[in-house]
């Protein structure tokens, strides 16, 4: 029998949906293209030359929210079709910018172009597969989606392309109008991507970029009557904050995670290791996704030959801003927080560092990898998400320890098994506690449709479908029987 089509195959409307590809890195054309965005990412006033969002406080909030929702009508009155095609131009508009992306990434918050890259790739594959979503709504039959007028998006700053892209796409797909709030350290990037959006068809009106607020002025929109949804990518603490504000608040949000890879004697250690220093980390570690946790089963801890590996691999790494070509482990967007800053510069009882993280510049920003070593169960550094460069091992004298220790942790994002014996593997995945569970791979790095990304646990407020999956759009509104009240 044929297998089933992937989502979106049977569109004529659409061109099928495949992933974008990203840029190959070997090629001297494209280091050259690589060279020249950050060198234009480096020019003195060039990032201030760039879009920002409008900025707004008080009684304008009322206003642009009134008139939002207004607008809000239209869109969605428009035949999906019409969506998800502006929704593709979006896409082709993105993908003709990239170099121009990139440069905004590494200007406003030092972002590499080894991590900006598939940023790109992965808002692309947001606009296009969520368009596919459209079609795929409007196709149920006996039912009626009734969409959001009004969406707030709130994303965060360490993928300041493709989570704002994601948000924003999935929203005006389902045929709602949008306020995108960006985060304060990256609204040039949040613009770049509401730029397309506009280029592409989408109406002014049905989608404003706002900024900045603090205190009241987020409050007020945050909580406001005229807003029918909350998308938020960021801190547990935000979205408790938020449904503080407003407790029948419809809030969904992608929340914290301390987040481990498990890797047993069967492994194949050389490609184990290289997975944990990338997923660890890439982009500082700051990612949600991040393995914070090497859970090492038996002879794998007490491997010095293993010990010595991973300290090699991690030392190898080159720390600097993307201006260095070579850096893969760049800056820190803030100050670390009184957690990473924990993490970064004490040991805990029963640690020791296998690999001591330095401060090597005076802008407090740029950390070389840190490798803790000895973490004991139920210590804050098992427990605590940091949001940095920093690794813990933790000893498990077998495969149940290591999923007991992997799910003590209150969040439940993304986790990993490095094993070569499938009964290991099927095991682990019948047991773990995350939204994505990876076998043989890094933990980071969730390619839309393949990897539909999301948590569990404290990872997720009010997420029962995840962004890049089959009914992530679905989330944007609601379902009405078409005999309703027979
Ligand atoms: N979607 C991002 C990842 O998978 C957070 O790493």
């Amino acid at each position: 029998a044929e297998t089933v089509p992937p989502q979106g195959q049977e569109h004529a409307a659409l061109p099928d949906f495949v992933n974008e590809p990203d840029t190959d890195p070997a090629l001297p054309a494209n280091q050259r293209w690589a060279a020249e965005a950050l060198a234009r990412a480096g020019e003195p006033g060039w990032l201030e030359k760039q879009s920002l969002p409008e900025k707004i406080s008080g009684d304008r909030i009322d206003e642009l929210v009134a008139q939002t929702r207004t607008a809000g009508e239209q869109w969605a009155a428009r035949p999906a079709v019409e969506r998800a095609r502006i929704l593709y131009r979006a896409a082709d508009i993105l993908a003709s910018r990239r170099g121009h992306l990139v440069s905004i990434a590494a200007a406003e918050v030092g972002k590499s172009v080894a991590q900006t890259d598939p940023e790109i790739s992965e808002a692309i594959d947001f606009a296009r597969y969520y368009a596919h979503s459209a079609l795929e709504i409007e196709k149920v039959e006996h039912a009626t989606f009734i969409p959001d007028r009004l969406v707030l998006i709130t994303p965060p700053w360490n993928f300041p392309l493709a989570i704002p892209a994601g948000g924003t796409f999935a929203a005006l797909a389902a045929g709602a109008a949008v306020i995108h709030k960006p985060s304060n350290h990256t609204p040039h990037c949040s613009m770049a991507i509401l730029d397309a959006l506009w280029e592409a068809g989408v109406p002014r009106e049905v989608l404003h970029g706002v900024y900045p607020f603090e205190g009241e002025d987020g409050k007020r929109l945050v909580s406001h009557d005229g807003v029918d949804r909350v998308i938020l990518t960021g801190a547990s603490e935000t979205a408790a904050m938020f449904r503080s504000w407003k407790p029948q608040l419809q809030i969904n949000a992608e929340t914290s995670g301390k987040n481990s890879l498990v890797i047993t004697p069967s492994a194949d250690r050389d490609l184990a290791v290289a997975d944990l220093v990338t997923s660890a980390f890439g982009h500082a570690g700051q990612k949600c996704s991040a393995a914070s946790l090497g859970i090492l089963v038996g002879s794998v801890y007490d491997s010095e030959r293993f010990r010595r590996q991973l300290v090699d691999a991690a030392s190898s790494m080159v720390v600097d801003f993307p201006s260095n070509l070579s850096a893969t482990v760049g800056p820190l967007t803030e100050d670390p927080s009184d957690k990473l800053k924990r993490a970064l510069t004490s040991l805990e009882p029963g640690e020791s560092w296998l690999l001591e993280p330095k401060q090597l510049d005076d802008t407090g920003l740029l950390w070389s990898p840190g490798i803790k070593d000895g973490v004991k169960p139920g210590s804050f550094f098992h427990l605590t998400e940091v949001f940095g460069p920093v690794l813990g091992l933790m000893n498990a004298t077998d495969l149940d320890e290591a999923i007991a220790l992997q799910n003590q942790v209150d969040f439940g994002l993304t986790g990993g098994i490095h094993s070569l014996e499938p009964v290991e593997v099927s095991e682990w995945l019948s047991r773990v506690q995350v939204g994505n569970a990876y076998v043989n791979r890094g933990i980071t790095g969730a390619i839309v449709q393949r990897q539909s990304f999301g948590g569990w646990k404290q990872s997720s407020v009010g997420l029962g479908s995840k962004a890049g999956g089959p009914n992530y759009v679905m989330l944007f509104g609601r379902w009405e029987d078409d005999d309703a009240g027979s």
